[in-house]
Parts: C-alpha cells; sequence; structure tokens
C-alpha cells in the first residue's frame, strides 16, 4: 500500500505542475508560485488511503486528489490576502511579491482550474465540490465578521473550523473513495472523520502560529494574533482574564501588540508567553480529544490496514510541527 500511495502521490504532483500552465507570464508564474514552494499534500494523501477501499489508486482518484489539492491552494491565496500574512510555505506571500490583486486573481485561476479537472469526476462529485466549497467561504465569511451578539463565542469558532478547514478534509476522503467505486455505505464514517480531523488539523495550526519555529512552519510567527483573527489560545485566555491576573495583563499585552503598541521584542515575548500559557496547552488537548473522536468514526468502517493507517493519519495530525 505504501508503494501505492507514493506512486499516487508522484503522479498528481506531476499532473497538476502541467495544469498550472497559463499562456500569460504572469499568470504562469504566480499560479505555480505556492505549488513550487511546497505544502504536505495532506488531502491528496487521505484521498489515495480511502481509495485503499475501492479498486485503490486511479486515473479518477489522482483527479480526485488534485481537485481538492488545488481548490486548497487556490484558498491559501485568498487567505494570506485576508489575513495580511506576510510568509506562506517558507515564501514571501504571494501578494507580497506580487499584489493583492493578483494574487486574488491567482487563487481564482486555480478554482476555474479546479472546477474543468472536476468535470473528469461526474456531476455529483463536483456538485460535492461546490458545495464544499460554498461551505469552506461561509466559514471564512464567518471568521471575518465574527460571532452574532447571541452566539456563544466557541460555538462559534468550532463552527469556523469546520467549516472552513474540516469540510474540504472530509470531501478528500469522500472523493477518495467515490471515485475508486468504494462502498458508499462508509461516506457517513469517512466524512466524519475527514470533518472531526479537520478540526484538530486546525486547531493545532492555531498553536502553531506561536511557535518560535518561522523555518518549519513556513509562516510567520503571530499572524493571527497580529491580524485579530480568533484562535482557541486567545479565547480561552480572554475567557480567563476576568478571574486571573496574569492572563489579564497577557491579554493586554497581546492586544497591544496587535495594535501596534509594543516593540517587535516585547510582542515576540508576549506571543511566546502564549505559546507556554495553560490556555494552549488546552487548546492541545482539547485537539487530541477532537482527533479521538475522529478516530471513533474508524469502528464503522473495516478493521485493517487502511484503518490503522488512517488512525496514524489523525496523530500525525495532533503531532505536526509544520
Ligand atoms: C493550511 O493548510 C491552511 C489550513 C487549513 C490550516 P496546510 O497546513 O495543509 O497547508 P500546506 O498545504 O501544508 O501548505
Ligand atoms: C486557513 O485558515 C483556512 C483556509 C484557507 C480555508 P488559517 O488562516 O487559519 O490558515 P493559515 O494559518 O493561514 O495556514
Ligand atoms: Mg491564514
Ligand atoms: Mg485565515
Amino acid at each position: 500500500m505504501a508503494d501505492a500511495l507514493d506512486k499516487g502521490l508522484e503522479d498528481i504532483e506531476s499532473g497538476l505542475r502541467d495544469e498550472l500552465a497559463y499562456t500569460h507570464a504572469v499568470a504562469d508564474s504566480v499560479a505555480r508560485y505556492l505549488f513550487d514552494a511546497g505544502g504536505k499534500r495532506v488531502r491528496p494523501l487521505l484521498s489515495l488511503l480511502t481509495a485503499q477501499w475501492g479498486t485503490g489508486v486511479s486515473e479518477k482518484t489522482i483527479i480526485a486528489g488534485q481537485v481538492v489539492e488545488l481548490t486548497h491552494l487556490a484558498t491559501l491565496y485568498h487567505d494570506d490576502v485576508m489575513d495580511e500574512a506576510s510568509k506562506r510555505r517558507g515564501v514571501t506571500a504571494a501578494h507580497k511579491v506580487w499584489t493583492n490583486s493578483v494574487a486574488i486573481l491567482a487563487g481564482d485561476l486555480l478554482f476555474a482550474r479546479a472546477g474543468s479537472l472536476g468535470v473528469e469526476l461526474g456531476e455529483a462529485a463536483m456538485r460535492r465540490q461546490t458545495e464544499t466549497f460554498e461551505r469552506l467561504v461561509l466559514g471564512q465569511m464567518r471568521e471575518t465578521v465574527g460571532p452574532e451578539n447571541t452566539e456563544d463565542p466557541l460555538e462559534h469558532y468550532l463552527k469556523v473550523l469546520e467549516d472552513k478547514t474540516g469540510s474540504l478534509i472530509a470531501l478528500a476522503g469522500e472523493l477518495g473513495l467515490s471515485q475508486s467505486n468504494g462502498p458508499l455505505e462508509y461516506i457517513p464514517a469517512i466524512q466524519g472523520f475527514g470533518e472531526k480531523i479537520g478540526v484538530a488539523f486546525q486547531l493545532v495550526d492555531d498553536v502553531l502560529d506561536l511557535s518560535a519555529d518561522e523555518k518549519e512552519t513556513g509562516k510567520k510567527v503571530g499572524t493571527d494574533i497580529r491580524r485579530g483573527v480568533t484562535t482557541l489560545p486567545m479565547l480561552l485566555l480572554s475567557e480567563g482574564a476576568p478571574r486571573n491576573k496574569d492572563s489579564a495583563k497577557l491579554l493586554a499585552e497581546l492586544e497591544q501588540g496587535r495594535d501596534g503598541l509594543l516593540t517587535e521584542d516585547e510582542f515576540t515575548m508576549a506571543i511566546k508567553k502564549l505559546r507556554f500559557h495553560t490556555a494552549t496547552e488546552r487548546t492541545m488537548e482539547f485537539a487530541r480529544q477532537v482527533a479521538d473522536e475522529a478516530i471513533a468514526h474508524l469502528v464503522a468502517l473495516p478493521d485493517g490496514l487502511i484503518s490503522g493507517a488512517l488512525k496514524r493519519f489523525a496523530d500525525q495530525v495532533v503531532n505536526r510541527t509544520n
């Protein structure tokens, strides 16, 4: 199975390299830019794994992996504009190299390519891709606009994670299975697994935003905090602040940093304090719990090599450092 997965990932990679060709010189450079910069290819890997319950890696499962990766890649261009991120995949964010407009257009080009490639998978798969994309965008919209007055901030935050990240990871698993003619009755469990894994993945992403090792994450430390994006460590810190003087002080420091009132060194120090705060420890515990909930979905699927690999995949999501 490992050989089939490696070969499948290579085929996805080389196919995508060909796919990302445009006759316009700027479009060509900008669209390839983040693809060439790296990335973990977590979503295509999940498609190839669930395909093992069907006929295995085939032309269609390769395309399914490419469609989800292209959709993901497109969202990264747009996300970095929205988050005013300076780095992605170890390189300067695309909007900083070109402009916001060019980065937004690059994302749009990739969404269009995901669509034209997805036609090969048939109408039902494309409907699922567009529904998922819509959900992802609504997740980003909810995150941007924030909770409504009556909404609990934690519930709002978890819904954002399910929609912006869980939805596409779940689709990756679903399409891997459906495109390999695997048993359709497995789909609810695969969706449940994928969505929970997506939430755990994003919780860890929130913690990695506080990590000191930019070389590993390939992103600028504190991007979320600088931009005022809600993350679970910040939510838990705010929640505990009225009852704890140290937490209140740290929260005030981080808010000052966000508002440009601290030096870069002071801000970095405050971010580091949050990294080692109980709020972040509790976020990691929660990520572990959500990954366990993902693993619990595997009981509805056949026990064996594939579910073992999915369990390791879930463990890796929580223990990752990039
Ligand atoms: C980043 O996703 C965006 C999130 C949903 C957290 P990845 O961490 O999968 O990014 P790459 O593809 O490896 O760069
Ligand atoms: C990215 O979320 C989610 C999508 C692109 C849909 P984040 O903004 O939290 O991810 P990073 O940290 O920039 O990769
Ligand atoms: Mg971001
Ligand atoms: Mg974002």
